[in-house]
């Protein structure tokens, strides 16, 4: 059995360093200990496409996540309090494809997916096109708390979220002028012609903790793609292929093409890697990523984030927007590939 287990875990050694060489992939340095991570998606996001301006915007956005995230760990919350507090600030801002901000449905409305897990029980709550629920991932953890079900979706979601009292909102509240401009190009000339879309195109917010108590959670939260038909669900509310949270092995986040991830299972595959083949988590997220994913054709990254503060920020795209915050308080956020 250890023989195979090695066996398998050098090809899938081999398979990373193979697909690998020719992207990048990111890892926190240091070696203080990793508390949360949070992503706002990943796309063809370069430098000459970026103004400092915007730059700057983005910065804060994902700084002011993690702010409020590490602020919750550090008075002694849980990491799935820390989680959705950092996933409410992304969702609030309009710079992200998730809650206000989200890329629209080829009808100009936007539906919103949710999920949240935690490491320790291995509950989770979802939630599937919801279109008044001001923050889809304050719905999703109620799921999985005051409901015996892990998702609910559209109309029973929604009355769910009124019966539980979370602020609901008219879906034009999420309509941006600029993302109905987008769809309208998008329509009129396809994907390809609208630099933002590249930049957007599967753009997601998501967030992985390890609390002082020294337990996993993870959460995303997402627009879904622009120009999806009405009713298609991506991979952020599904448990195993956007998010997923173990205490035997991480708490991943993903982004991008979810049609890839809920074939390839990949939060899941990142996990199993970790348990079955005894992969560290910046191996599994690489084997992933660079591996299945790439090979398959799909584009995209997770955040991931070890028992032992250990993350892993990986992707295939032209860069990621994301950021860390270490033990100490020390904040890291990077959107390039280099
Ligand atoms: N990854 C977001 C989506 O495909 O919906």
């Amino acid at each position: 059995m250890q023989a195979f287990k090695l066996l398998i875990t050098g090809m899938l050694l081999l398979l990373t360093a193979e697909t690998a060489s020719n992207v990048s992939y990111a890892t926190p340095a240091d070696t203080a200990r990793v508390v949360l991570v949070v992503h706002g998606g990943a796309g063809t996001i370069t430098r000459d496409r970026m103004t400092p301006e915007r730059e700057q915007q983005y910065r804060a956005a994902l700084r002011e996540a993690l702010e409020a995230g590490y602020r919750v760990l550090q008075e002694g919350g849980t990491s799935l309090d820390a989680v959705v507090a950092a996933i409410r600030i992304l969702e609030d801002s309009p710079l992200f494809n998730a809650g206000r901000g989200a890329v629209l449905t080829s009808e100009g409305t936007a539906e919103l997916d949710a999920s949240i897990m935690d490491g320790r029980t291995l509950q989770a709550g979802a939630v599937a096109g919801v279109k008044t629920v001001k923050n889809p991932i304050l719905l999703a953890r109620r799921v999985m708390e005051a409901s015996p079900h892990v998702m609910l979706i559209g109309r029973g979601a929604e009355t769910f979220a009124q019966e539980q009292g979370l602020e609901l909102v008219p879906n034009e509240y999420f309509v941006l002028p600029e993302r109905r401009e987008q769809l309208r190009r998008m329509k009129e000339r396809g994907m390809g012609a609208v630099p933002e879309l590249q930049e957007h195109a599967y753009g997601t917010v998501g967030a992985v903790a390890l609390d002082r108590y020294g337990n996993l959670a993870a959460g995303t939260s997402t627009g879904g793609i622009m120009g999806k038909r009405f009713g298609r669900v991506g991979d952020s509310p599904i448990i195993g292929a956007g998010t997923y949270a173990d205490n035997a092995a991480c708490a991943i986040s993903a982004t991008g093409q979810g049609e890839y991830f809920i074939r390839a299972a990949i939060a899941h595959e990142i996990v199993a890697l970790m348990k079955y083949a005894g992969l560290t988590v910046e191996q599994a997220a690489a084997a992933a990523i660079h591996g299945t994913l790439t090979r398959m054709g799909g584009t995209g990254g997770v955040i991931a984030l070890d028992r032992n503060g250990r993350a892993a920020m990986v992707f295939n795209t032209e860069g990621m927007y994301r950021g860390y915050v270490d033990e100490h308080g020390h904040i890291t956020i990077q959107i390039y590939r280099d």
